[in-house]
């Protein structure tokens, strides 16, 4: 890769690539012939750019760009974020997917909200104890690779109910996502490395090789997915029938063979996305906005944000002892409840009205004691009476409709199995479940009854896709993936921008801490102030360096209406618009 600082200081990564030009473009291609300023063989990574229309920034410079184009012709932000989940299922397969699932979180610019789960759900013959073994104990592999380990798909049934809310047909939007596939688009190096690393796990889990499997990919290859092509274009055709019915539910049932998994046709059939009522609170004068249960996101930032805004964090610094401290006490409070109070809400009554109220927060630091390290062992879950990998993008348009989606496999590339003629991955969401109280998923989260498996019930999430208005105006899309440091990032996130008044960019480029009350540990990114980190430590805090964490995106409107977009250091996120 090959680094250049253009005259506005925008960065550019201009990836090597192959050989290819936009003339490859065949005749079959409606999209990327009109659009010729797209070109899936020479792209680059933009990292923040102002526009004075529209912008989204996603996981990848491809997907991002069809978001805008789409918008510019004519789509609203529905339509640009439908285009580009459809397309980061093609050029980002470790997250971006139609075998997972997630949360579609909207503001219109009339102030309507709405909120679209998609998340997976347990199939009908799945049980409380489906991962444990004969003595009774979890057994981690049966829930994370393999057809067992995943949940009923949500993702395309996701994206059609989205679509009540856009403006363009549905195909115009698949369109650039069927031309990806088929006729290929060079991969980074990034990409290149994670499907080397995983292909023997995709040739154990999966029944057949498959366009993933090929070759070792180096950066600037081109990668083919015909079978995906394929079954976008049923999509395309049929809608919800084109994937949960006919052929692509037949090869998906068909794949559940390899590994005994258990979706059945009629989960496939059954499977409904879910609206949900958004959560809102205000901090500081501004108005957040963020998703409900089965998100534990939403309620855990605001239970954090309400926990610390009686102090002067701003006074206290950016990533300072203090400012850390009182933080992290707040994410070890806002964590315990998740543990215990948080699932899908069709099937456990989440006291949320409680866990978000000024009262509980106010109450839940009480024992807070400024620069005393505190104790997961003293600090328990509140009594309530009341009864690395996902990927998110931001996309607001020019009426200030503004779109915040985060979307999963959960762990990257999902269960690695990719189901056999169809050419797209599955989930193993099924992990997120509490396969055993007290045992921890894949991220260390522990949970109980709230979150234990039961027949169509979705397994509770880390995913925050959130937003923010200011006077009732439209200000900020934003999210990040990370499984349980999702909800820590974003609550860090907005109090670098509001408390901090960092740029976008700069705030979501920061050094990030995360706590999630057990294990009782800080983790910190590898280049947080070590001043800080040393200072904790002397504390009684007990930390670990954790390398990155996260890669958040985020879109914002300026005070002069620009839209100001910003993709994440830590990764190939990328900014377009127009
Ligand atoms: N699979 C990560 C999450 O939903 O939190």
């Amino acid at each position: 890769m090959k680094l250049k600082m253009q005259k506005s200081q925008v960065l550019l990564v201009a990836i090597t690539l192959a050989n290819l030009s936009i003339s490859n473009i065949s005749s079959a291609q409606t999209f990327l012939k009109k659009h010729t300023n797209i070109n899936p063989y020479h792209y680059e990574v933009v990292k923040e750019k102002s526009f004075d229309h529209a912008a989204v920034t996603s996981a990848h410079p491809l997907a991002s760009m069809v978001g805008a184009a789409i918008m510019q012709d004519g789509g609203n932000a529905f339509d640009g974020a439908i285009a580009t989940q459809f397309c980061l299922a093609v050029v980002f397969p470790g997250a971006g997917n139609i075998g997972g699932g997630g949360f579609m979180l909207a503001r219109k610019a009339n102030g309507e909200l709405i909120g679209i789960d998609y998340r997976e759900a347990a199939p009908k013959t799945a049980s409380r104890d489906m991962y444990l073994d004969e003595k009774g104990n979890a057994i981690a592999s049966k829930s994370r690779d393999g057809a067992l380990a995943s949940g009923i798909p949500g993702s395309v049934a996701g994206m059609i109910s989205t679509h009540a809310y856009a403006k363009l047909p549905l195909a115009q939007l698949i369109e650039p996502a069927i031309e990806f596939a088929e006729f290929g688009y060079v991969i980074t190096e990034r990409e290149a490395k994670g499907l080397n690393a995983e292909k023997a796990n995709f040739l154990k889990n999966s029944s057949a090789p498959s366009a993933f499997t090929q070759k070792e990919w180096k950066a600037g290859d081109t990668l083919y997915q015909p079978d995906l092509a394929a079954t976008l274009k049923r999509i395309q055709k049929s809608g919800l029938a084109g994937f949960y019915e006919g052929p692509t539910a037949d090869m998906i049932v068909k794949e559940m063979e390899h590994t005994s998994g258990i979706i059945s046709k009629e989960d496939l059939k059954n499977y409904h996305p879910k609206f949900r009522k958004p959560i809102e609170f205000d901090y500081r004068g501004h108005h957040i906005i963020s998703f409900a249960p089965p998100s534990s996101g939403g309620i855990i930032i605001a239970q954090m944000m309400k926990m610390i805004e009686p102090f002067n964090v701003e006074k206290m610094g950016v990533n300072t002892e203090a400012s850390v401290s009182l933080m992290v006490e707040a994410q070890r409070r806002a964590y315990a409840d998740r543990a215990e109070h948080m699932g899908d809400p069709d099937f456990w009554k989440v006291p949320t009205k409680t866990l978000i109220s000024d009262q509980y927060a106010k109450d839940r630091m009480k024992d807070y004691q400024p620069g005393v390290a505190g104790s997961s062992k003293v600090t328990l879950a509140g009594q309530v009476h009341e009864s690395e990998q996902t990927t998110h993008f931001s996309v607001i348009d020019k009426d200030g409709n503004m779109v915040a989606i985060t979307t999963t496999l959960n762990d990257t590339y999902g269960n690695k199995t990719i189901v056999a003629g169809a050419g797209f991955l599955l989930n193993n969401e099924m992990d997120d479940f509490s396969v055993k109280p007290g045992v921890p998923n894949m991220y260390g989260a522990i949970g109980g009854e709230a979150n234990s498996i039961v027949p169509g019930k979705r397994m509770l999430s880390s995913m925050t896709p959130t937003l923010v208005t200011i006077n009732n105006k439209p200000y900020i899309s934003i999210g990040t993936p990370g499984g349980t440091t999702i909800p820590n990032q974003v609550y860090e996130g907005l109090v670098n921008i509001i408390d901090h008044k960092m740029s976008l960019k700069a705030a979501i480029d920061n050094p990030r801490f995360h706590h999630q009350w057990i294990p009782d540990v800080i983790g910190f990114e590898s280049d947080f102030p070590e001043e800080t980190v040393n200072a904790l430590k002397a504390k009684g805090y007990t930390i670990t360096k954790r390398g990155r964490f996260g890669r958040m995106d985020g879109v914002q409107i300026l005070q002069d209406g620009k839209r100001n977009a910003a993709g994440d250091k830590r990764g190939d996120d990328s900014v377009a618009g127009f």
